[in-house]
């Protein structure tokens, strides 16, 4: 099977992160992984050829597991520096494990910066207690609503400033995170003057936490709202910003874009769809079918113009 398919996930983790270089590392082993374009292939850099298949089930079970003793650090290039990507706190011992490995060595690459690995595992992180919330962890195949299983991850940080701020939301705008998890993306969004943000949450539990958060949260500027439940299901008729972080499934994209699609038929204006981490295969043939797809542009993240 070809390796650059089977792989989507660290693509789509990789693009997700803005990297194109990544350390895959275990117990067992460290490889290195590069995305010559935004969309692949995967190569590994050390052999300057494409993924081979145990390099690629590696991979995907160290995706997987994506804690305990398995780690995904984006390669500093310029600096040589490693930053986890996985929300890993990487214990001393793994860091001196990492330093004593000969790949490493033979590229220079030295991982001492441990007081910038910040666990969002077990719940601290520093900007998230600056903003008075709470949006730590990683969650695999979370399944309590009923629904096929569902993965939580924040968008970092510095992915979401240079993203808000790049889209220039005033106070007319209506922001929506379609899959808003815990609500980092929401919280930061409120912070800025915008009419309202919104979110959707089909996980109750996550739903829950949101909220939470959206009622402790420092600095907000705009009203806010959390709704539980399917994008398919919800219709969000005023807003202006519709985001998507995350690999989803290409029926839930498209159930987004149908969801936006009807909104804009009912009250005509234009909007922007941001999606980040999704396939852009499956992205592009969905938006081939649209007929109210305007323009489509690269900031941090793939942004859809749409005009109903
Ligand atoms: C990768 S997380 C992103 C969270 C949030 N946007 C952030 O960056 O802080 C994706 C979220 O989408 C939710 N989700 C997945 N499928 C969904 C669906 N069909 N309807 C509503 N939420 C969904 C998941 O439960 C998860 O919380």
């Amino acid at each position: 099977m070809d390796s650059s398919r089977q792989a989507q996930g660290l693509l789509a983790y990789l693009e997700r992160h803005g990297c194109e270089t990544a350390l895959v590392a275990s117990r067992r082993r460290i490889l290195f992984v590069h995305s010559a374009a935004r969309c692949g292939p995967l190569t590994n850099p050390q052999t300057a050829r494409p993924l081979l298949e145990d390099e690629v089930s590696f991979i995907e079970d160290t995706i997987g597991t994506a804690v305990a003793d398995s780690y995904i650090l984006r390669v500093d290039t310029t600096t040589g520096r490693l930053q986890p990507l996985d929300g890993s706190a990487l214990a001393p011992a793994v860091i001196a494990q990492l330093n004593g490995s000969p790949q490493l060595r033979a590229i220079g690459i030295r991982v001492t910066d441990a007081g910038q690995m910040h666990s969002t595992i077990e719940g601290t992180d520093e900007l998230d207690r600056e903003l008075g919330i709470d949006t730590a962890g990683v969650a695999f195949n979370l399944n309590t609503s009923g629904s096929r299983p569902v993965h939580y991850a924040a968008m970092p940080y510095e992915a979401i400033d240079v993203l808000l701020g790049a889209l220039a939301m005033n106070h007319e705008d209506v922001f929506v995170d379609l899959g808003c998890g815990k609500g980092r993306v929401l919280c930061r969004a409120a912070q800025w003057p915008i009419r309202r943000a919104i979110g959707v949450e089909c996980e109750p539990a996550l739903a829950a936490c949101c909220a939470r958060n959206l009622a402790t949260m420092r600095g907000r500027r705009a009203d806010t709202q959390v709704l539980c439940g399917r994008i398919e299901e919800v219709g969000i008729d005023d807003g202006t910003v519709y985001l998507t972080y995350g690999p989803f499934p290409a029926d839930v994209l498209a159930a987004a874009l149908a969801a936006i699609e009807r909104s804009l038929r009912n009250r005509p204006r234009c909007a922007r769809w941001i999606v980040a981490g999704a396939d852009p295969t499956t992205l592009a043939s969905l938006l081939e079918h649209s007929s109210m797809v305007k323009r489509v542009e690269w900031q941090q993240a793939i942004v859809i113009h749409l005009a109903g």
